[in-house]
């Protein structure tokens, strides 16, 4: 598939002698949600301000739909919608007017139908002409999103969509974000929020230091690296794995009284049910069950550590 974002070997050192960015090569696909994750200070708003224009970069380059953002920056920029980390909103504007002036500084005229598909699409339709100093947090965060769509983008950044935001309404910006998705807008998101990225991402890459460290698909990601614990709680403790269960390596904790079996997330069911039986068989009696699966956070921390 042909990248609608290609950054080729990408620096940035600050005046200040800073190396903000170092060597960064990432190409975004068509149509994906893309979900850089990184610390403070990892380079993620740099490599946007960089992307959308607001920095020019040491060197490397990036091209938007094949057009480079130093040669072409209006015609990549025009491209682009930007969601940025900090709101900033014209307090005193009605929520349409707003949306339509931003639409106005790319020259785009004006067509009521696609901004009023847009405020039905994020649920700003009865606010429309509310005041935006009048709207509550989470609604301001959608104006933002309205504007940064309002002039038709192939491209949308969301510099950390829901930073400081409850648990209601990010499960409300996913639900708004995973729609773009599906309306056709490519989608790069940065977030500290590994569990957003599991969420929301096709694909993610990692960033640290001004550097990647990995891209993957997040499925492949999960089978690849992924692991499952099962936890046996037993009824009366053992000290000793009994031989016949060497073969399962399990690992004895809480004085006796559990056994932990690892396995790979793409290992077959019937391993469990040979378990099952054989524990039964030793005539070790099971108190209760549970399993858990190794999230995109505990990935990442192996990766990272290593
Ligand atoms: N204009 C600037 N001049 C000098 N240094 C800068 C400038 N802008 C950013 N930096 C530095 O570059 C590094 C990367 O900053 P950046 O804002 O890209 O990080 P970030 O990954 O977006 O972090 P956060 O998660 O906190 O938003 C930081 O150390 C920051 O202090
Ligand atoms: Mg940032």
């Amino acid at each position: 598939m042909k990248p609608i974002i290609s950054i080729n070997s990408l620096s940035k050192t600050f005046t200040s002698g800073f190396n903000a960015l170092e060597k960064v090569s990432l190409d975004i696909n068509k149509g994906e949600i893309f979900a850089l994750l990184g610390p403070n200070g990892a380079g993620k708003t740099t490599l946007i301000s960089i992307i959308t224009g607001i920095t020019i970069p040491t060197s490397g380059s990036v091209k938007v739909n094949n057009y480079d953002v130093i040669k072409d920056p209006i015609k990549t920029r025009s491209l682009i919608g930007l969601v940025p980390q900090e709101v900033a909103i014209e307090p005193f504007e009605t929520v349409l007017s707003s949306i339509k002036f931003s639409r106005g500084l790319f020259g785009k005229p004006q067509d009521s139908l696609y901004i009023n598909s847009i405020l039905k699409q994020l649920s700003l339709w009865e606010k429309r002409n509310t005041k935006i100093i009048e709207l509550s947090g989470g609604m301001k965060r959608r104006v933002l999103i309205a504007k940064a769509l309002s002039h038709e983008p192939l491209v949308l950044f969301l510099d950390e969509p829901t930073a400081g935001v409850d648990v209601e309404l990010r499960k409300d910006m996913w639900g708004i974000i995973k729609s773009l998705k599906y309306s056709g807008v490519t989608i790069i998101l940065t977030t500290h929020y590994i569990e957003e990225a599991e969420n929301l991402a096709d694909r993610v890459g990692f960033i640290n230091n001004g550097q990647i460290s990995l891209i993957e698909e997040k499925q492949q990601l999960i089978n690849k690296m992924g692991k499952k614990t099962l936890s046996i709680h037993i009824q009366n403790a053992i000290q000793n794995i009994p031989y016949k269960l060497k073969k399962y390596k399990l690992e004895i904790s809480n004085s006796g009284n559990t056994l932990t079996y690892n396995y790979d997330i793409n290992s077959e069911k019937t391993v469990i049910t040979a378990l099952l039986n054989d524990l039964s068989k030793e005539n070790i009696k099971l108190k209760d069950i549970k399993s858990k699966q190794s999230s995109l956070e505990d990935i990442f921390i192996n990766i990272v550590g290593k």
